[in-house]
């Protein structure tokens, strides 16, 4: 009967093997590692902060400066987007409780509507509420605000200023239900760029900040002065309502020229700040200003700490010091060159003094020093890379309430803050600090880990990559991210097989050489020289002999170096001449643009391929490709393979591969001849997955993203594939289609997840089920030997193919074949909106290749992009900008791309 089927089903979802024992944690990679687009304390109580990534979910601070984050529930496979935090707000009377508008984009990147989220013990436990509309943490306009707030007076009374012309929302029963805002009708015209129809800049900023004025009445118990901005540079963007809301005008007497950003009031000055820009943020602003409105007089007065030419930056971060009424901090947004800038002034505005001077041009008079113990590879990496120390992308700049010395201000690659602010008007030299401790941001596009080699290679976003040598080494923030090369994001690495230690990487930043070999398990690294200046990005495959690299890249097809005078290519000592056939990367014609590569880890000369429904082999080294003739078919449903996802050779096994597919994962254990579904569709539409060191240390764990009994979630099978167990357990990891997933080679049990800006996560268990080693589960033991055994089989290549289709059937689990949009546009919104976030303009990029490699210096062919630096005095880089943006000249010593 209909009933009780469904009935068991049920019983079958609850009772699915969820493996407790795996509690996740962050790889400390450190500093955060993307933008920090907002930072909130609580006015009453001290010790109450939070700063919210637009990417990876909300964090809170502790007392030893370190941060938890408090959304890693949230982010679920449906509700990824969940992660981008647009606004947070807290309750002045209320402590405990934080509110938060949540959502990434407001384009159909993100299928989902906004909400708003709630939680009564600081994170620990939250309430959602659906918007009617969508609401974007990762989209322009990002660092403006806040744009939630709650009344002071009033605690079931919050507002929230919507993008995308949705105007202003009210909540008067504590944030369970919202409405509209009727009598707000400047829902804020300014779109960046309004040919760019249904992209990511095409889109209403809306509305940019929600500011109670907590010295006005109380109204029937509601704060009576409200201020709200919105992104207008045309009529008016400050709109005030003395009447708790019911009705609103425009602010007498506004700057109209620019877009409010920050304001902030100061209740005892009776005074609000606010910081403006020509642009909605975060990488962008030419100009701007700082202004205080007196609310006594109703007057405004122009703060702007510089003017004329010093002027050719906005402003965002604000920060007012509540116990030292006029003294305040401001930010550029976005001053490129040579580094931000920062003023500060005891006298509500008057006179201003900033973080560093000129003395006489090179030369800086720097009130300062920075440190970044907490994070050395931001130091290593960038601090000491480019005169942008500082930062950039400045949005979110506090003073804490309660303490005049504790600062923090978010930048586009962590968070900075120190607790000696007030030394600045005395001894004028305060020390900053990285503050980022436990914000985990990466977005993670390639993970490895090396039998024998190195623990965990990992290819991240913006920040190119990091080595962690040991299993030892992963609580430890890296010394150095991976340089020499260093591009703005690495999009995949590798090893060899059989020479664990030479390790292969790809990078995103066209203008050089985008491979990059190292011969010390990824901890120096060589730029390869086969690589043109222009290919870029995508994948690798590292034969098992290190002697060819195969690379389905980015934007000219498959490519393949090979060498056979050296079987280590030692691109030290080997730099090949580029007219040799053998020293230049080559396009491999029998194997479609876009496919999935993987190089067996043990026979030198075998490489795997799959693209769509089709699978192909390589016997010659990676040179040829043929198409395997086998047309796998679910043994439950009947369909067939329309979508190859990943392939990965077992480490130590020669000839075994399994393929990711829409019906789920197949094995081949004949050199990719023939495949066979495995788990009879209790697992299907799966993404990434990996291989393991399993239980013993003898035998390979499979650990895989896909749809099994609990939906969509990270799976663990012992039992090659035959049954699963959920061991992702109440972790949110984003998407399931985003994350990238490797098992440890060395540690038993261990399992990292690569998110998309969450970081790195990992976990150690015992995976229960099925074990061959003990004749459980229903696992044919045919071929365990081969399975199991952590040595290298020998089996000579078969070369005739059949058609495999396993033909029991079980009970069905039926699943929908997920839609392959979605998961494009997340991966690629991060590696390019986001992966802009950190280093957005690349303005050093052609310069720190030819000052820090020891390359031949080839001529920069690129463009610089937007907001990239196009020229200034001994500026050496593009001097033409991407279209449509032209170089413009911002002072003599920055031309910027505009
Ligand atoms: C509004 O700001 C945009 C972006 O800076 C600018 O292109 C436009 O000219 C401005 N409009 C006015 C009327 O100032
Ligand atoms: C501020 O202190 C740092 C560290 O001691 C020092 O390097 C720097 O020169 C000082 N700045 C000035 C202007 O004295
Ligand atoms: C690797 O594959 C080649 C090419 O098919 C085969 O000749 C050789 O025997 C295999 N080597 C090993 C060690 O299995
Ligand atoms: C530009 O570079 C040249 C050569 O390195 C140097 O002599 C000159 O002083 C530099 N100019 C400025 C303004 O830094």
């Amino acid at each position: 009967m209909k009933v009780s089927s469904l009935v068991h089903l049920l019983v079958a979802a609850v009772a699915a093997p969820a493996a407790a024992e795996f509690s996740w944690k962050n790889v400390n990679i450190g500093g955060g590692g993307g933008f920090v687009p907002g930072i909130v304390f609580h006015p009453t109580t001290p010790g109450v902060a939070y700063a919210r990534t637009d990417i990876g979910g909300l964090y809170r601070l502790n007392p030893d400066d370190s941060w938890t984050p408090i959304t890693d529930s949230l982010g679920t496979d449906e509700r990824w987007g969940h992660w981008g935090i647009d606004a947070v707000a807290l309750d002045p009377q209320e402590p405990n409780r934080v509110y938060a508008a949540v959502g990434m984009y407001t384009t159909n990147w993100d299928p989902n509507p906004g909400a708003i989220i709630r939680s009564d013990d600081k994170g620990a436990t939250w309430v959602s509420t659906d918007l009617p509309f969508k609401v974007g943490g990762n989209m322009p306009g990002r660092g403006m605000g806040e744009r939630l707030a709650v009344d002071p007076a009033n605690s079931n009374i919050i507002y929230f200023g919507a993008r995308s012309g949705n105007g202003l929302w009210k909540s008067t029963d504590g944030g369970a239900t919202f409405s509209k805002v009727t009598s707000f009708t400047n829902a804020g015209s300014y779109i960046v760029d309004p040919s760019d129809l249904y992209g990511y800049n095409g889109d209403k900023i809306g509305l940019t900040f929600v500011t109670f004025d907590s010295t006005s009445s109380v109204r029937n118990g509601a704060t009576s002065r409200i201020f709200v901005g919105t992104a207008d540079n045309i009529t008016a963007s400050v709109y005030v309502s003395d009447d708790a809301g019911a009705t609103w005008a425009p602010v007498a007497g506004q700057p109209t020229k620019y877009f409010p950003h920050k304001c902030k009031l100061q209740p005892t000055e009776k005074a609000l700040y606010f910081t403006y820009s020509d642009g909605a943020g975060p990488y962008d602003g030419t100009s701007g200003g700082v202004y205080r409105y007196d609310l006594t007089t109703s007057t405004w007065k122009d703060i702007t700490p510089v003017s004329g030419g010093d002027l050719f930056y906005g402003f965002g971060g604000l920060g007012l010091d509540m116990k030292k009424p006029g003294t305040l901090v401001v930010a550029s947004l976005n001053s490129w060159w040579p580094d931000a800038q920062l003023f500060r002034s005891t006298d509500s505005g008057e006179t201003w003094s900033p973080l560093w001077e000129w003395a006489g041009y090179p030369d800086m008079n720097l009130y300062y020093s920075i440190h970044t113990d907490k994070a050395p590879w931001i130091n290593t990496g960038f601090l000491s890379q480019d005169s942008k120390r500082l930062g950039w992308m400045i949005e979110a700049l506090e003073i804490n309430p309660h303490d005049s010395d504790h600062w923090l201000y978010g930048t586009g690659l962590t968070l900075f803050g120190g607790h000696d602010l007030t030394k600045w008007d005395t001894t004028r030299n305060i020390t900053i600090h990285s503050l980022a401790a436990g914000i985990e941001e990466m977005a993670v596009l390639g993970l490895a880990s090396a039998p024998g080699g190195s623990e965990l290679l990992a290819a991240v976003g913006d920040n190119n990559g990091f080595t962690f040598k040991e299993a030892a080494d992963l609580l430890t923030s890296p010394q150095t991210p991976w340089m020499n090369p260093m591009w703005t994001s690495a999009t995949d690495v590798d090893y060899a097989g059989n020479k664990p230690n030479q390790v292969v990487r790809v990078g995103n930043s066209p203008g050089s050489p985008q491979i990059a070999i190292s011969t010390d398990g990824g901890l120096t690294w060589s730029p390869h020289y086969g690589a043109s200046n222009t290919d870029h990005s995508g994948t690798l495959a590292y034969s098992a002999d290190a002697s060819t690299v195969l690379w389905s890249s980015g934007n000219a097809g498959v490519l393949r170096f090979h060498t056979s005078t050296a079987t280590t290519y030692n691109p030290g000592s080997v730099v090949p001449s580029a007219d040799s056939a053998e020293g230049v990367f080559t396009p491999v014609d029998s194997l479609p643009s876009g496919a999935v590569i993987a190089a067996d880890k043990r026979n030198n000369s075998i490489f795997y391929a799959g693209f769509e429904g089709t699978l192909y082999r390589s016997l010659d080294g990676g040179a040829t490709f043929l198409t395997v003739a086998v047309d796998p078919r679910s043994s439950t449903t009947s369909m067939t393979v329309v979508a190859i996802k990943d392939m990965v050779a077992h480490p130590v096994v020669a000839g075994e591969v399994w393929v990711s597919t829409n019906i789920g994962l197949l094995r081949s254990t004949d050199y990719g001849l023939n495949y066979a579904q495995v788990g009879e569709g209790s697992i299907t539409n799966t993404e990434q997955f990996a291989f393991g060191l399993g239980e013993g240390g003898s035998k390979w764990n499979i650990y895989a993203f896909g749809y099994g009994l609990n939906g969509p979630r990270l799976y663990a099978s012992s039992d090659n594939g035959e049954s699963w167990v959920d061991i992702q357990g109440l972790q949110g990891f984003g998407a399931i289609s985003a994350n990238r997933v490797v098992g440890s080679a060395s540690v038993e049990g261990q399992v990292y997840v690569g998110t998309n800006g969450r970081g790195v996560m990992f976990a150690k268990g015992v995976v229960e089920g099925g074990d061959p080693g003990n004749g459980g589960g229903e696992d044919s033991d045919d071929d365990e030997e081969e399975w199991c055994d952590a040595t290298t089989t020998t089996s000579a290549v078969p070369t005739t193919s059949s058609v495999v289709i396993p033909t029991t059937t079980s009970t069905t689990l039926v699943t929908s074949v997920r839609p392959t949009t979605v998961s494009t546009s997340s991966r690629v919104t991060t590696a390019s909106t986001s992966s802009t976030s950190t280093r957005s303009s690349t303005t050093s990029t052609s310069t720190r290749f030819t000052t820090t490699s020891s390359a031949p210096i080839t001529q920069p062919t690129e463009r610089a992009k937007r907001w990239g630096q196009c020229g200034g005095i001994n500026w050496t880089g593009p001097k033409e900008c991407e279209a449509p943006w032209t170089c413009q000249k911002l002072n003599d010593w920055y031309f910027q791309c505009l």
